[in-house]
């Protein structure tokens, strides 16, 4: 029987998670939410600490210190831009965690009732799955491995014998309670995650990785059955639930089912194949954006990954302050997928100081694009790309974009005319009411602001 301190030691870390989740759904609590997640799993690991303590005390204190030493480095030197890998690697060692928890206790004091063995199937199963799908996605995003789809000959018949062998292991396991087979069912179950991830390609990497992360709370809210753990259940099935709302959040930005987002690969190639030939491209320069500027009564900011990877986020600032000054309107539009992962642009122009009233979203600014005089599209690409509206045969086809095609004049800053992370050519760079500004996002930003200052 577990102690009523413990229950309720664990009753206020569930609590400070709900309230972490909901704090971490708008920008202003945010931080806030964070640090109240934090210290519910502090308290949830010190509680779980001090009652089972008494089992390998020093050995668990090692892991703790194991993973101190590595994941606070790891996650205060990460790149903004390479947080999604990072995640996907922590995400990863959950699923694991979680495997091998419920694998050791399986072989080292099996409970012997059907439930406990459904539990710890599901557990090692959902577990392995994750942490080797986890570390093909993060191989991808870190480009160790090509991040384009990976289509194995007879993919789709090894995959589907996989899962089948998967799920007689599992009944095998439940029916004969055999330690060896619930070891296979774990090997079985990494390579279904290998095969899972590996035709997933481009784009649609970062929605693999929000799926793959539900996965993992499923893994430890199952695990919470087999350890007879209220607080892993819990915890367990808030991450389950919050990662399935994210992935079909990111499906639905995208305009596509989740379906052919995991099984219908981006077929990049034949994207790209439009010949720049016959078509002009109108290249400018910073005094010819100022003047352009020093026109404007109207101005949208579209920022995208280049700004992230330019980190000019504080340059944008300060033109947007300037244009201000000059009695210039300046809003920046935020489409749910620019970057590489949810709410990277908040989160970047929010490290800058961006008021949060100035950032809009697709229906904010869609309906009065006509009226806005110019559109500076800072390191975006797929995002403003007409084709997502209007070419059928595109494979970003349905994604909502910013129409901004429809502005008065639009400003690409971008250093040359590579397509965006979908591969996929943008018609807009060619449309005469375009400038492109070429160069790195902060230069061209620090740049124009000088040049902005002199008109
Ligand atoms: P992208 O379409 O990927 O375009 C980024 C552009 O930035 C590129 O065309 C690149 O052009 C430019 N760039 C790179 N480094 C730069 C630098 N230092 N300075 C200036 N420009 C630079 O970005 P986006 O419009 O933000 O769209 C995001 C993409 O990611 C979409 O396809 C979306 O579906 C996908 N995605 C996002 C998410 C989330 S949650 N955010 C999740 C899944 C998929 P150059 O190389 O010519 O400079």
């Amino acid at each position: 029987m577990t102690p009523t301190w413990v229950q309720l030691a664990y009753l206020v870390a569930a609590l400070c998670f709900v309230l972490a989740l909901k704090g971490l759904s708008t920008p202003r609590y945010a931080r806030a939410g964070n640090l109240l997640g934090a210290a519910g799993m502090a308290l949830a690991v010190i509680t779980a600490f001090v009652h089972g303590a008494v089992n390998n005390g020093l050995l668990i204190l090692l892991a703790v210190a194991a993973g101190v030493v590595v994941a606070i480095p790891a996650a205060r030197s990460v790149k903004m831009t390479a947080i999604p890998q990072m995640v996907a690697l922590f995400n990863g060692v959950g699923g694991a965690a979680a495997a091998l928890v419920a694998l050791t206790e399986f072989l080292a004091v099996p409970d012997g009732s059907v439930l406990f063995e459904v539990f710890t199937v599901l557990t090692v199963l959902i577990g392995s799955v994750s942490f080797s799908g986890s570390v093909v996605t993060f191989l991808k995003l870190q480009e160790i491995m090509t991040p384009r789809p990976v289509l194995l000959p007879a993919g789709q018949v090894v995959g589907i014998g996989v899962a089948a062998a998967s799920a007689l292991l599992a009944l095998s396991v439940v029916l004969t309670g055999s330690g060896p087979l619930l070891v296979l069912l774990a090997v079985a179950g990494l390579a279904l995650g290998v095969l899972f991830v590996l035709p997933v390609g481009g784009a649609d990497v970062p929605i693999a990785i929000s799926l793959l992360n539900a996965f993992t709370g499923l893994a430890v809210a199952a695990s919470g059955y087999v350890l007879a753990n209220t607080l892993l259940i819990v915890a367990g099935t808030l991450v389950g639930a919050s990662g399935t709302i994210l992935t079909r959040l990111m499906a639905a930005a995208m305009g596509r089912p989740l379906t052919n987002i995991l099984f219908g690969a981006f077929q990049t190639t034949t994207a790209i194949a439009h010949s720049d030939e016959q078509r002009t491209v109108r290249s400018g320069t910073v005094e010819d954006v100022a003047i352009l500027l020093g026109y404007a009564h109207s101005v949208l900011v579209v920022p995208g990954y280049g700004l992230a990877v330019a980190q000019g986020q504080h340059a944008a600032r300060e033109l947007a302050q300037l244009l201000e000054q000059r009695g210039i309107t300046v809003d920046y539009g935020i489409h749910p997928v620019a970057g590489r992962m949810p709410g990277h642009m908040n989160v970047l122009l929010a490290e800058a100081d961006v008021p949060y009233e100035n950032l809009k979203e697709l229906d904010d600014v869609n309906p009065g694009m006509g009226s806005v005089d110019v559109v500076l599209v800072v390191g975006a690409n797929d995002v403003v790309n007409p084709g997502a509206r209007d070419e059928p045969s595109s494979p970003i086809y349905g994604m909502p974009i910013f129409d901004v095609d429809k502005a008065k004049a639009v400003v690409f800053m971008k250093r040359s005319m590579r397509p965006g992370f979908a591969g996929v050519d943008n018609s807009l760079l060619y449309n005469p009411k375009t400038t492109m500004l070429f160069g790195d996002a902060k230069e061209s930003l620090t740049k124009l602001l000088a040049a902005v200052k002199q008109v």
